[in-house]
């Protein structure tokens, strides 16, 4: 046996004995996984709920386990413990952080906010909870519309942090919003050329892409949506060739529902890698999984202060949705 396809037996063999230890640890500690789209394919599969991060929120809200294992990012486990103060939520690798939330530090986004004092505040889920007790709503990409659509046209509102999304937003709905500067590093990463170079190599291809991406990127693609609204669309679609700007996680599962369609990433404008990885999201490895699983740890601790008052926007948006 070549020393490569031995490697990747053993490879395979220790995914298979951590996905059965943690199935196991799941019973016995009656806890739950919950899993978003950009995780790494063997934690894709051992998860209980596999989501965006609306469907993840609502289901943190629903489940009566004793412990969620959040495998995703910080802000993400974070809203899971805003919304089950008394439950214990944990997070494979404690700095699997996000550089939207990174992107609007609570201090400045309070100057900030108190220049525009008479706007309604929406901050979109990526963000610290301590910007979400800033905030009047929460929102998803999913939900992020009908979020807005919700605030009475007189008002003012400011959008934080991903300037992207609000750029999208105010498009779509016609508000004049004013947006914090943030981004999100993986979706600004796409290369336009290089996408345009990719529609024309493959003509009968839909490009499609999730509205965390800049506007040049958006205005040529024939679908925008979260990450769920995007798995929904290339299985309804008559199209048989996709190719898809968003994080590269998601074609596991596209690939799963639809196995006769052909996904392709798009291009980044980094020659070293053909696709754009989220880098927070893969610090969560299965190992670590099972490590935190089995040793409870690391935590997600929160002040029960701070998640009263980050608890009001997310439940607000919860019973918009
Ligand atoms: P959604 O899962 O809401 O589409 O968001 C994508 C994302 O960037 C999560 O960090
Ligand atoms: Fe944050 Fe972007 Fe990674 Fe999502 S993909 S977790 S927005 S850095």
């Amino acid at each position: 046996m070549k020393f490569q396809a031995f490697n990747k037996n053993i490879r395979n063999k220790n995914t298979e004995v951590l996905s059965k230890n943690i199935e196991k640890l799941k019973r016995e500690k009656n806890a739950v996984i919950l899993a978003h789209y950009y995780q790494e394919e063997a934690i894709q599969q051992v998860a209980d709920f596999l989501g965006d991060s609306l469907y993840l929120a609502q289901q943190a809200a629903k489940v009566d386990n004793d412990i969620i294992v959040f495998a995703g990012v910080h802000f993400m486990a974070e809203t899971a413990k805003i919304i089950n103060p008394t439950k214990k939520v944990l997070l494979p690798d404690l700095k699997a952080g996000c550089s939207l939330a990174d992107s609007c530090p609570p201090d400045d986004f309070a100057a900030f906010k108190a220049k525009h004092s008479d706007a309604i505040v929406v901050s979109y889920i990526n963000c610290s909870a301590e910007v979400k007790t800033l905030s009047d709503l929460v929102c998803t990409s999913s939900n992020a519309k009908k979020i807005i659509e919700s605030i009475p046209k007189e008002k003012k509102i400011i959008f934080a942090p991903d300037k992207n999304l609000g750029a999208y937003l105010i498009k779509e709905t016609g508000r004049n919003m004013t947006l914090w500067d943030g981004s999100c590093i993986v979706h600004e990463a796409f290369s336009f050329e290089k996408i345009l170079s990719l529609v024309k190599n493959y003509p009968k291809a839909k490009f499609i892409a999730h509205p965390e991406s800049e506007s040049l990127i958006l205005d040529i693609a024939h679908f925008i949506g979260s990450t769920s609204e995007l798995l929904n669309f290339v299985q309804k679609d008559d199209a048989t060739e996709f190719i898809i700007a968003t994080e590269a996680g998601i074609l596991f599962e596209m690939q799963k529902r639809c196995p006769e369609k052909t996904f392709i990433p798009a291009p980044i404008e980094d020659d070293t890698c053909a696709c754009s990885e989220c880098a927070f999201m893969k610090l969560n490895t299965l190992e670590k999984l099972y490590n935190c699983l089995n040793e409870e740890t690391p935590e997600i601790q929160l002040n029960s202060k701070l998640m009263d008052a980050a608890r009001v926007p997310i439940n607000r948006m919860l019973e918009l949705s």
